[in-house]
């Protein structure tokens, strides 16, 4: 049966590398003689524009359907003023809720290529390996109440709630294990549990699960120490586990030691291992639309749907390999060019990673 594959370019520089990874995807598609197809469909502000609303039903019922989603970014300051329900980050929220994908990877590789571009010193991130799983359907990010009220004073005040059920963290707590046994074996939960009860029982409900796993080496780190020990020490860490906002800021530095936020990708599968897979990185307002944008950790995300979603490790290598070829031959775009390195846009990334495919 035909796999289907939803493509949501969304905002931004979203467009400009989605175009690029499906380039990618049309040339393994020929190579591997594989089985699929794809449909665009509208997300976030464009979607906002054209019909008022960030996740339209036809986006929804297309996302329902499909194996697989590819997502570029969401979001961007045209639409800063825009109501809270109607945000761009309200339809990539809607859907990641709704497909129940509540399992994030985001794998921080350094290329030794890229070992320059890194913000640490070489030795402190060569061979850097990381992986994060984020929870990602629950905690603040989705918690009620929620909303901003006013006080019998006349002062507004804002509130989240940040919660967390015992079988929202054992689920997400069994792929982080899972995960580790198939890497070097260490898991680092992240919490804050000196403060927040939520994430007292989130550290019980770990260290029970922690029972079935006995190959598995457990530590638990409040969220504090671990941002500073990845800018510190980050080799020591193997698979990090967090809940979904610990995960997004802790993403984020990692992404940094690799040497760019443009160069990672992300898997958010459900319990049967569908899954939507975009960058990290966001919508990169300042630079869409000048073809300088990395297409990479997009090209890269479509690796990882080959190896999660379709069970394709082989087409996922092959991407893989093929990055790791335009790496070697000295392309850079701008974020992870050096000064003495000539600088490629984001067509020029992508038409080299499809040639080195060939
Ligand atoms: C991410 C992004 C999103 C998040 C935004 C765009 C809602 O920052 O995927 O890391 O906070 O999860
Ligand atoms: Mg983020």
């Amino acid at each position: 049966m035909t796999s289907k594959i939803l493509v949501l370019k969304g905002d931004g520089i979203g467009p400009e590398i989605v175009n690029e990874a499906l380039k990618v995807l049309g040339s393994v598609k020929d190579k591997f003689a594989l089985d699929i197809e794809w449909q665009e469909a509208l997300i976030g502000g464009s979607a906002y524009d054209a019909l008022g609303t960030p996740l339209p039903g036809e986006t929804m019922e297309l996302a329902q359907a499909a194996d697989a989603i590819l997502l570029g970014a969401v979001g961007g300051p045209k639409w800063s003023g825009v109501d809270g329900s109607l945000r761009p980050e309200k339809g990539l929220l809607g859907l990641r809720s709704e497909l129940d994908l509540f399992a994030n990877f985001r794998p921080a590789i350094l290329y030794p290529q890229l070992a320059q571009a890194s913000s640490l010193k070489p030795e402190l991130v060569s061979n850097l390996d990381i992986l994060i799983v984020r929870e990602l359907t629950g905690g603040i990010y989705f918690g009620q109440p929620r909303g901003i009220r006013t006080l019998d004073s006349g002062e507004r005040e804002g509130f989240n709630t940040y919660v967390y059920s015992e079988s929202e963290i054992s689920r997400i707590a069994h792929i982080a294990f899972q995960a580790a046994q198939k890497r070097n074996k260490r898991l680092c939960s992240v919490d804050k549990a000196n403060v927040l009860e939520v994430t007292v029982l989130w550290r019980e409900v770990v260290s029970e699960i922690a029972k079935q796993y006995p190959d598995v080496e457990l530590s638990h780190m409040y969220v504090d120490n671990a941002a500073m020990q990845l800018v510190r020490a980050p080799k020591q860490f193997d698979v990090l586990l967090t809940g979904n906002m610990f995960g997004d800021i802790l993403s984020d530095v990692a992404a940094m030691l690799t040497g760019s936020i443009g160069m990672l990708p992300s898997a958010s599968l459900n319990s049967e291992n569908r899954g939507m897979y975009e960058p990290i990185h966001g919508t990169a307002p300042d630079i869409a639309g000048q073809g300088i944008a990395n297409p990479l950790a997009t090209i890269l995300s479509v690796a990882m749907m080959f190896r999660y979603t379709f069970a394709r490790p082989e087409v996922a290598e092959a991407i893989e390999q093929a990055v790791q070829k335009v790496l070697n031959e000295g392309l850079r775009t701008a974020d992870i060019a050096t000064a003495s390195d000539t600088r490629v846009s984001t067509t020029e990334m992508g038409d080299a990673v499809v040639a080195a495919l060939a």
